[in-house]
Order: structure tokens, then C-alpha cells, then sequence
């Protein structure tokens, strides 16, 4: 099979495309043939040696394909040989066959094409356990999303507008229109202007019930300050860190420095909460990680989860898809095919 390798870490250089032994499923695994798959920040923090999470180098990346059953291995139901199906991987999506356990395993809505299909899990599990799990967003209440509009932004957006509440974003400014089109009912440019004093204006200086922020480092100060007593702060990436080589370190090590230090007595007196969220380290909690999909699944056939697809790239394309992310060109979603 033919797969995307990060041979190294470096620029986009370090993507190559080759060809590996074809998976074989063990017992209580599938095999699938990969139609569509998702393409993450998380995968450009690999190829710049910024993700600890990832597996060690050379490595296929991919958390999550869309495609149809191949082949099952012992104890699994044979029947589903041939169903279009959405999954995710532990590593190792972004190629033309993976094998997954078949727990991670869900059916592919037919409304929806291989390309939406993989361009559901990561963006729409990390915001449903952002904003409905441990954000307990309400239909009374504010939230800004941060990076509004990537591919977990716009996520958000869909959940944060199901359950009723107000919507803040930031993002490019070339954006916002397609937000706005979306129903954000705020956008805000975060890149040529502070946006904390533009959100105060905007809630009357109250600030916001939930603030979701990928950025990471001094950003993180600043999401603190426009919360709202009793709003809570979800932190899930360092998006501020993203640069290749010895640029990329010492971003990295600036966004460490400049990260707020919080103090359970100050979190008491000020009403405010701050929780974290690794979706990569839910991999031993899949009755819970099910239960969310089964949700958004049921989002899926009312229609108020709408995956974004930007862009398709091939599999040979795999250096332009990671310039288009890293270059902040995507609205949505960057998908593989291979
Ligand atoms: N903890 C978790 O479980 C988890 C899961 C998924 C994603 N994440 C994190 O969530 C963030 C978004 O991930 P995603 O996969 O949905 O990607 P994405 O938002 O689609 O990624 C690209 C976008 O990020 C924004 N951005 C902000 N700072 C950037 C920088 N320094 N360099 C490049 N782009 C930057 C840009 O949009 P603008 O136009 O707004 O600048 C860009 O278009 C990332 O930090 C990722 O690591 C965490």
C-alpha cells in the first residue's frame, strides 16, 4: 500500500509518499480501505518535532479515515465486509489501508460524502467534550471560540449554536464572511488588532461564560481575564508554538514563559475554571468517546453537524496540504485522498 510517511522532522520536505507491507486486521480488528483522511494540526506539530504525542520516526500520521471494509479479522462480524464506515486511528489513517480495533469503528451517514466523513471525529469530539462534556455551555450563556474558523473551530460553532448560546469568534479576517454565513454571530480579527478589548465592548464588559483556546502561551492570560464570573476556560493546544526547527523550539519555549499560573484560591475568589482536554489520551475511555459520536452521529441526521471540507489534497500532494494549514490558508477542514 501506499502511505504518507513523516520521514523526520523539518519542513515539509521531511513528507514523503511510500510503499509499506499491507496491514493484516488481528482478532478483534477491521480493515479498511481508505477513501478520505483527515489531515490535523496535530500533524504538522509532528512533522516540526513539536508533538510528543506522536508515534516515533519514520511514521505514518492519522487520526481518523473514512472508507469502506476490506477484510475482518477473527471475532468480528463478517457481514460488514464492504460497509462505508467512519474511524478513528491511532496513527497510521493518512494511508491507502489501515486496520482498527472495531470498537472505533461507526457506520458512514449516507448524507454525507468519504471526505466529510473524515472530516468528522477529531474536529467534532474535541469540541463536543470542550463545549458540552467539561464546558457544560448553556443556551443562556456566551462563548469565543478561538481559531474559529479550523477545523474543530467550526465545530464549535455548529455545537455552540445547537445548544442556543451567543456566539464570539476570532479569526483571519478573510474568514469572517463565511463565519458570519455560518451564524457566528460575532467575528473578530485576532491578528491585527487585541481582541480582548473589542470582545469587552461587544458583552458590555462582562465577558463570556466559555472560552475554548488552542493558542496556547500569553493568549491564555488574556482568555482568563475576559471570562465572566462563573465562565470556564477550556485549553486544549499551543497553536502559537507551530514553526519548524530551532524557530520552532524557541516559539515554543516563549509560549511556555508567557502561560498564566493558576492559583485554586484565585480561581475561588474570581468564579472562574479552567480545564484541560487531550482527545489523544481518551484512547482507554471509549465508552465515553462512543457515547459523544452517537451524538454527533444523531447531529449528523438532523443536520446541525454541517463538516466543513476546504480542501482536498492527494496523497501526493501531502506538501502543499501541510503549507495550506500551516500557512493559515484553511477554512474548515484539509482533507487526504489517496
Ligand atoms: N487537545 C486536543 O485534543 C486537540 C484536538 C484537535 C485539535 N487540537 C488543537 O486545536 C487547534 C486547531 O486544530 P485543527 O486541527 O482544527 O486545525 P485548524 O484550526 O484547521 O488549523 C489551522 C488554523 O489555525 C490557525 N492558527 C492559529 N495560530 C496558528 C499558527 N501559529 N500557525 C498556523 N495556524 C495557526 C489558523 O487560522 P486563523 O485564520 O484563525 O489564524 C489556521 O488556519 C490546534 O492547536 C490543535 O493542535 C487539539
Amino acid at each position: 500500500m501506499r502511505a504518507v510517511v513523516t520521514t523526520g522532522n523539518g519542513d515539509v520536505r521531511v513528507m514523503k509518499v511510500e510503499t509499506r507491507p499491507d496491514p493484516v486486521p488481528a482478532s478483534g480488528e477491521v480493515l479498511i480501505r481508505v477513501k478520505a483522511a483527515g489531515l490535523n494540526f496535530a500533524d504538522i506539530l509532528a512533522r516540526q518535532g513539536l508533538y510528543p504525542d506522536g508515534p516515533p520516526k519514520p511514521c505514518v500520521m492519522g487520526y481518523e479515515v473514512s472508507g469502506i471494509i476490506e477484510a475482518v479479522g477473527a471475532g468480528v462480524d463478517a457481514s460488514i465486509i464492504g460497509e462505508p464506515v467512519i474511524a478513528m486511528t491511532r496513527f497510521g489513517g493518512q494511508a491507502e489501508l489501515v486496520v482498527v480495533p472495531d470498537a472505533q469503528v461507526f457506520e458512514k451517514p449516507a448524507q454525507l460524502s468519504f471526505e466529510q466523513g473524515a472530516a468528522l471525529p477529531v474536529n467534532y469530539l474535541t469540541a463536543w467534550a470542550l463545549i458540552v462534556t467539561m464546558g457544560g455551555l448553556k443556551q443562556d450563556e456566551a462563548i469565543l471560540i478561538h481559531n474559529a474558523g479550523g477545523g474543530v473551530g467550526l465545530a464549535a460553532l455548529d455545537i455552540a449554536r445547537y445548544l442556543g448560546a451567543r456566539t464570539f469568534g476570532t479569526a483571519s479576517p478573510g474568514k469572517h464572511e463565511f463565519l458570519r454565513q455560518r451564524g457566528l454571530d460575532h467575528p473578530i480579527d485576532y491578528r491585527n488588532q487585541d481582541w480582548l478589548p473589542i470582545l469587552m465592548e461587544l458583552t458590555n464588559g462582562r465577558g463570556v461564560e466559555l472560552i475554548i483556546d488552542p493558542l496556547g502561551g500569553k493568549n491564555w492570560k488574556q482568555s482568563f481575564r475576559a471570562l465572566r464570573p462563573t465562565g470556564r476556560m477550556g485549553v486544549f493546544g499551543i497553536s502559537e508554538a507551530s514553526a519548524s526547527g530551532i524557530k520552532g523550539k524557541l516559539k515554543a519555549l516563549k509560549a511556555i514563559i508567557g502561560m498564566p499560573r493558576f492559583n485554586p484560591i484565585g480561581l475561588m475568589n474570581r468564579n472562574k475554571g479552567i480545564f484541560g482536554l487531550n482527545l489523544g489520551h481518551m484512547w482507554g475511555e471509549g465508552e465515553k468517546v462512543a457515547s459523544w459520536t452517537r451524538e454527533i452521529m444523531i447531529g449528523v441526521h438532523k443536520g446541525w453537524v454541517r463538516p466543513h471540507v476546504d480542501r482536498t489534497f492527494s496523497f501526493a500532494e501531502i506538501a502543499d496540504a501541510h503549507r495550506y494549514l500551516e500557512g493559515r490558508k484553511n477554512t474548515g477542514k484539509v482533507v487526504l485522498v489517496p
